[in-house]
C-alpha cells in the first residue's frame, strides 16, 4: 500500500520523518534529516519537494505543500497522480473554534469546508460553487482506526468540523463569523483543498490537526510559540496511525 502524508509547514513534517527513519534524532531540522538519512529519497516535482521512505515493507511519501489552498492542492494531486497514493494522512496544527479545544488537542475532520468561498453575490451559500459542495466528508473508516488508535494511546481525540481558507485568523469576529456560518469547530488553511482534490480522485483521507491558538487577539503570539510542540502531538499521532494502516 503506497501512503501520502502531507503537511502545509516543514514544522509539521520534520516530526514525521524523523518518526519514520529510527536512525534519526529527534528534533532534527529537514537538511539535517536529507544529509543524514540512508532511507529518505528526495524528488522535486512542480517546485516542491517529496520525501519517499519504505517504512515496516510500505511506500510512504511525505511532503510539505507550502501554506494555503493552492500549494495544498497541488501536492495532494501531486501525491495521488504521480506518487499513486492509496490514502493520504494530513498532519498539522489548527486554530480552535470550539471551546472545549485547548493547545495540544487533536482534532480529527469529520468534513471540512471552505470558509472564504464565497459567490453569495449570486444567491448561493457560503462555501458553495455550482457543482461543488460546502463540506465534504472525510473517511470514515480511517476516524473510526483513529479512535481505535487514541483508545489504545489512552488519548482523548476529538472530532469537529474544519473551516479552511487563505487567511490566518486572528480575529473575534472573523472566527465567530466562521463559527456561526459553518458550525465549525477548527479552522486552518489547507484541509478543505485536500479534502476536494482526495474527494474528486475517490482516495480516502484523514484530517488531523492538533491545536496551536485560539483564532483570536493572541493568535499569532501563540502559533509561533506551539507550532512545533503541536505539529508533534499530530505527527506522533499519524506515525500510530500508519502503524495501524499497515498492520
Ligand atoms: N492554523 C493554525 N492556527 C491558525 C489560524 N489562527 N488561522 C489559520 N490557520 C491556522
Amino acid at each position: 500500500m503506497r501512503i501520502a502524508i502531507l503537511g502545509a509547514m516543514v514544522e509539521e513534517i520534520e516530526p514525521i520523518l524523523t518518526g519514520l527513519d529510527p536512525a534519526l534524532k529527534p528534533d532534527s531540522p529537514l537538511d539535517d534529516i536529507i544529509a543524514s538519512s540512508k532511507h529518505i529519497n528526495v524528488q522535486t516535482i512542480a517546485a516542491n519537494r517529496y520525501f519517499t521512505v519504505k517504512y515496516k515493507g510500505h511506500d510512504v511519501v511525505v511532503a510539505y505543500s507550502k501554506i494555503g489552498k493552492v500549494y495544498a492542492a497541488l501536492s495532494a494531486s501531486v501525491l495521488i497522480e504521480h506518487f499513486k497514493a492509496d490514502v493520504l494522512l494530513f498532519s498539522g496544527v489548527a486554530g480552535a473554534i470550539n471551546e472545549n479545544l485547548h493547545i495540544g488537542d487533536l482534532v480529527v475532520a469529520t468534513k471540512l469546508c471552505q470558509h472564504d468561498l464565497d459567490i453569495t453575490a449570486f444567491g448561493h451559500p457560503y462555501g458553495y460553487v455550482p457543482e461543488g459542495k460546502v463540506y465534504v466528508e472525510s473517511s470514515e473508516y480511517l476516524r473510526q482506526l483513529a479512535q481505535n488508535v487514541a483508545k489504545e494511546k489512552g488519548i482523548k481525540l476529538h472530532e469537529g468540523i474544519i473551516a479552511t481558507g487563505d487567511q490566518f485568523i486572528a480575529d473575534p469576529n472573523r472566527k465567530e463569523w466562521i463559527k456561526k456560518t459553518f458550525h465549525a469547530d477548527a479552522l486552518e488553511m489547507e484541509g478543505a483543498a485536500v479534502a476536494v482534490v482526495c474527494d474528486a480522485y475517490d482516495v480516502p483521507f484523514f484530517i488531523l490537526r492538533s491545536i496551536s491558538d485560539a483564532a483570536d487577539m493572541d493568535a499569532s503570539f501563540d502559533f509561533d510559540e506551539f507550532l512545533k510542540s503541536s505539529s508533534k502531538v499530530s505527527a506522533d499521532f499519524i506515525i500510530s496511525m500508519l502503524d495501524k494502516i499497515i498492520q
